[in-house]
């Protein structure tokens, strides 16, 4: 029994749910489970915070995972990459209020940052040359600025609708990410074999959707 770890709720949440099925693969999912057992295939499915989903696979807990690789390159943690998924394109912008003049980067130089992802601002910040105090918040960070917590933020975008809600605008680009499928690298030889069978099917699907 091989098993996957996937985020509970959130963006990646349906679509891998949705790419498990399209496999061909069947289970119970009722909300209020964290755990469950496919029925025709040597799969179980655990349903966790993204946050989480790098640790537990590069620790053995989960075998496999899907995640953003927002989460997986913030934890440092890329080497456990084995597909890009496709799916759940988004990235990880620096946004400041709508009203605010913006005209570079260097504007941010001195300014306070909220960002749930301190590792890849802090990357980004140093290659550009500016220095500015990262907030690190887990989540709701779009409120920051108008609680006066910070005066910009870096956050993941997807429609761009939170942004938008909260009266931000997207100023800098700091990384692209999609779901990816990540593997402990320590599976048992039994293990790798249900691996290899799974990513068999989840390369048809692949091909089946371009
Ligand atoms: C991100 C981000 C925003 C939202 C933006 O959260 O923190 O809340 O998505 O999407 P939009 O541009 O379509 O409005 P995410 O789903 O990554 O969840 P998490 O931060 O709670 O893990
Ligand atoms: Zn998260
Ligand atoms: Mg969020």
């Amino acid at each position: 029994m091989l098993r996957i770890a996937i985020q509970k709720s959130g963006r990646l949440s349906e679509e891998s749910l949705n790419l498990i099925r399209e496999c061909g693969i069947s289970f119970v999912n009722s909300s209020l489970k964290l755990k469950t057992e496919c029925t025709n295939f040597p799969l179980e499915i655990l349903f966790l915070r993204d946050d989480d989903i790098p640790g537990y696979v590069a620790d053995g807990v989960a075998d496999i995972g899907i995640v953003g690789q927002n989460v997986l390159v913030e934890e440092g943690k890329e080497e456990l990459t084995v597909e890009k998924l496709g799916f759940s394109k988004c990235r990880l912008s620096l946004a400041v209020p709508k009203s605010d003049e913006y005209t570079s980067i260097h504007d941010l130089n001195g300014k306070n940052i909220a960002t749930s992802y301190p590792n890849l601002l802090k990357a980004f910040l140093d290659a550009q040359g500016v220095q500015a105090q990262i907030h690190t918040i887990s989540g709701s960070v779009e409120i920051a600025p108008s609680i006066g917590l910070a005066e910009a933020i870096c956050d993941i975008v997807s429609s761009g609708s939170t942004l938008i809600s909260n009266g931000l605008k997207e100023v800098e680009r700091v990384f692209k990410s999609e779901a990816v499928l990540i593997a402990s690298p320590e599976l048992s030889p039994e293990k790798r074999g249900v691996l290899e069978k799974l990513l068999f099917r989840i390369q048809a699907v692949q091909r089946a959707r371009k």
